[in-house]
């Protein structure tokens, strides 16, 4: 049976099984403190590993607690339905994700110090990988064609909302929030040790040689997909995400049409957005 339920919120869906109005609420209204670092990303961006990155920075490259606590726990999604009891327990700075919308975060965030570190990926690789997830995650709704989930995807009405929304949103804020990293995952995966340094400047956490080369190590691709505090296998009932991990994959499954719908919708949307992506 699938558990694809979906809950409304602000117009946009989220997956029910995880998120309640309740729950959802409770992100919009959430007291940030200074020392919280938060990741943001629409999904498929390269959350769980920026959640990786972070833990690893922070806890100077030691693997310990990345190895032996799910990345729910060390850095719950603020707006998932558990997320009030984890964060309630957690002593001293806290690590947080979120995937929502910057408009449902604004008021939360305002004057506060927390540092936003906010991940973009090119969006034909996040469409892609987004479809694939469907496929997979029995808590999302069962896609039919690639063209069909395309077209979803461009118009917004897939879970969690507009790609075009979320990045607009979240890249426009740079002046208006006090603490924001903007980060690709292109980047991450072209220069994965500059990548890291920048990050770890960011959160005043700079790694010295070995703390910087076990911090590397752990969150490599091959590292995470063995790492079963992230890559899925704990979930009950859930299916293993069969990731790849690679930039410029999309060229796969985009026809030319496809693209040529794609590349529309994008530079009329983006037409005021700095934000560039490398498309290979
Ligand atoms: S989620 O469900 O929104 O939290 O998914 P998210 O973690 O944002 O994105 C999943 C994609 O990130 C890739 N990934 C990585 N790429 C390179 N290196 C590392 N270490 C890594 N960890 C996760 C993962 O493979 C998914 O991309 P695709 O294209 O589907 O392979």
């Amino acid at each position: 049976a699938r558990l694809d339920v979906t809950e409304t919120f602000h117009h946009i869906s989220f997956p029910g099984h995880i998120h309640t109005q309740d729950s959802l609420n409770y992100a919009c209204h959430f007291k940030f403190q200074d020392r919280d670092t938060v990741i943001v990303t629409y999904p498929k961006s390269g959350t769980t590993w920026m959640q990786e990155i972070v833990t690893l920075v922070k806890n100077r490259g030691d693997p310990q607690l990345s190895k032996t606590v799910p990345n729910w726990a060390r850095a719950p999604w603020l707006e998932q339905y558990y997320s009030a009891k984890v964060l309630g327990a957690t002593q001293g700075p806290r690590i947080i994700t979120t995937h929502l919308p910057y408009n449902l975060l604004a008021s939360a965030l305002q004057g506060s110090k927390a540092k936003v570190i906010y991940v973009a990926r090119n969006p034909k690789d996040v469409v892609v990988s987004y479809y694939h997830f469907h496929k997979m995650a029995k808590f999302l709704p069962e896609p039919n064609s690639f063209d069909e989930f395309l077209d979803s995807f461009l118009e917004g009405s897939v879970s969690y909302g507009s790609w075009f929304d979320h990045v607009k949103g979240w890249t426009k804020q740079a002046e208006v929030l006090a603490n924001v990293l903007h980060i690709s995952y292109e980047d991450m995966w072209l220069d994965l040790r500059g990548s890291m340094e920048k990050i770890s400047a960011f959160l005043q956490c700079p790694l010295a040689g070995e703390e910087l080369t076990s911090s590397l190590r752990h969150c490599s691709f091959s590292s995470m997909r063995d790492n079963a505090m992230v890559n899925y296998t704990l979930v009950p009932q859930e299916i293993m995400d069969h990731s790849k991990g690679k930039i410029g994959d999309w060229r796969n499954t985009f026809t030319e049409d496809q693209i040529c719908l794609f590349d529309t919708v994008y530079s009329y949307q983006m037409q005021d957005c700095p934000l560039t992506f490398l498309w290979e």
